[in-house]
């Protein structure tokens, strides 16, 4: 159990650069089940849940090892077993997307109900009617769901919501699936759109990703292929909330303006000066951020993933802001640990109202989820004294190496791993 000490006050300032997306690895990862033949994946980022997707890809008798820093060779020509573990699938969602990639592989699949996040029901249920539209006989016992279906077809898929998982999942199964598939109110965050270029690459016929109508035209087979990974949107949005919460001067390296924009407008809303290039952005802000508010929605609405850390920044903003979670209805956990840092947040539902306050002071928080954690790493760089945010775990899930990055950005910050250490050095 991780903790990281923040001593607040230092104004980030300097360049940082983007690690790869995490999305959009965990959905390649799963992608790469498709393919006859070697994968090479780049700019993978360090983190705990690509070691959990690769743990997965091995259970699965899959080859799959990391050649060297952040370039994963994945081998799927054999797949070894089409059943994928509880003790891997609780560890994390996303790794439920290997179902259909190994029916659509093998005919038959059998894949835990996934964990993951405690942020709020997260339900299968698009995932299961995309599968069963494309001819797959699904079944749900003893917390395993099994598909089968040998002749599996194209067909027409609508989702009532757009789930960027569930349109992620059919959009691979349905490479290899005879016919044409049709996904209508198709999520259209980029992931999407990266893991349609990926798979794509691989010989997949795939239009309209990035839209609400995607259409895959099925194929016979997949090769592996080369191919790097995006920059991630959302370390690079929480690193332009460090900038702003603590009225530094910080430039993120490797960001796809279009992938962010929806964040950038709302953080230009609060004060801070932000200026966008071909592929970076500088963050600056010399003043108190002022209050604005903020509804997540699916993209390119303002991403679920940045309300926690963008919340902090707002809790010490001049005035009263609103922050609407129409995503997840449990990512207000960090609320009551920002609370115990002074922070003025009323929270009902899916609605918190933050009313700002000049200052946070440091206190011992426990990070509640990945996201959570950001935000609470965020209101410590800018709290007075010390904070201790225990529960670092959760963070190492998505962020790679971050207080590594803080601390080449002038942040006062240091990992203890655990309290016998920490008592020391506060003697
Ligand atoms: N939903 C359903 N039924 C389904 C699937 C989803 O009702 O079958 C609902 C969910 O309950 C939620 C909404 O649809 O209310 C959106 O969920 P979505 O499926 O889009 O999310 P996801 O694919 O499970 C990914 C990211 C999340 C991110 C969301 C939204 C990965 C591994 N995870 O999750 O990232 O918040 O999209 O953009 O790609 C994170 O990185 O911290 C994280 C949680």
């Amino acid at each position: 159990m991780g903790k990281l000490v923040i001593t607040g006050g230092a104004r980030l300032h300097g360049t940082i650069r983007s690690s790869g997306s995490k999305n959009s690895t965990l959905a390649i990862m799963a992608g790469a089940l498709l393919g006859k033949g070697e994968t090479i994946l780049r700019n993978v980022p360090q983190i705990g849940d690509v070691r959990t997707m690769m743990d997965m890809l091995r259970a699965l008798g899959v080859h799959c090892e990391e050649v060297s820093r952040g370039v994963v060779r994945i081998d799927a020509t054999e797949i070894g077993t089409t059943e994928a573990p509880y003790e891997l699938v609780k560890r994390m969602r996303a790794s439920f997307s290997v179902l259909g990639p190994i029916l659509a592989r093998k005919g038959y699949a059998k894949v835990a109900m996934p964990g993951g996040c405690d942020i709020g029901a997260r339900p299968i249920d698009l995932h299961v009617k995309g599968m069963q539209a494309l001819g797959a006989l699904v079944n749900i016992e003893h917390g395993y769901v099994e598909a089968e279906g040998d002749s599996l077809h194209g067909a027409q898929v609508y989702f009532n919501l757009p789930s960027a998982g569930a349109t992620q999942h059919i959009m691979t199964t349905a490479c290899l699936v005879e016919g044409t598939t049709i996904i209508s109110n198709a999520a259209m965050e980029p992931e999407v759109v990266e893991l349609a270029n990926m798979l794509r690459q691989m010989g997949a016929r795939i239009h309209g990703a990035g839209t609400p109508t995607v259409r895959i035209e099925g194929v016979k087979e997949l090769h592996g292929t080369d191919y790097t990974i995006v920059a991630d949107r959302m370390e690079a949005g929480t690193f332009a909330v460090a900038a702003t919460i603590t009225r530094g001067d910080v430039t993120i390296e490797d960001v796809r303006p279009e992938h962010i924009e929806p964040f950038v407008l709302k953080l230009r809303e609060v004060g801070a000066v932000v200026d966008m290039y071909d592929n970076a952005m500088r963050v600056r802000c010399n003043a108190r951020p002022m209050a604005t508010d903020i509804m997540t929605m699916p993209h390119p609405g303002f991403p679920t993933d940045l309300q926690q850390p963008f919340a902090a920044m707002l809790s010490i903003a001049e005035g009263v802001s609103v922050v609407t979670e129409n995503v997840y209805e449990r990512r207000f956990k960090y609320v009551n640990e920002m609370i115990r840092m002074g922070a003025d947040i009323k929270q009902d539902g899916r609605s918190a109202v933050i009313t700002g306050v000049p200052k946070l002071t440091g206190a011992q928080v426990t990070a509640p989820d990945l996201r959570g954690g950001a935000a609470l790493i965020c209101a410590g760089l800018a709290a007075e004294g010390v904070t201790e945010v225990s529960g670092l775990e959760h963070v190492e899930r998505g962020y790679e190496n971050l207080a590594g990055k803080l601390q080449e950005l002038g942040a006062d910050v240091g990992p203890v791993s655990n309290n016998i250490e920490r008592e020391t050095i506060l003697v």
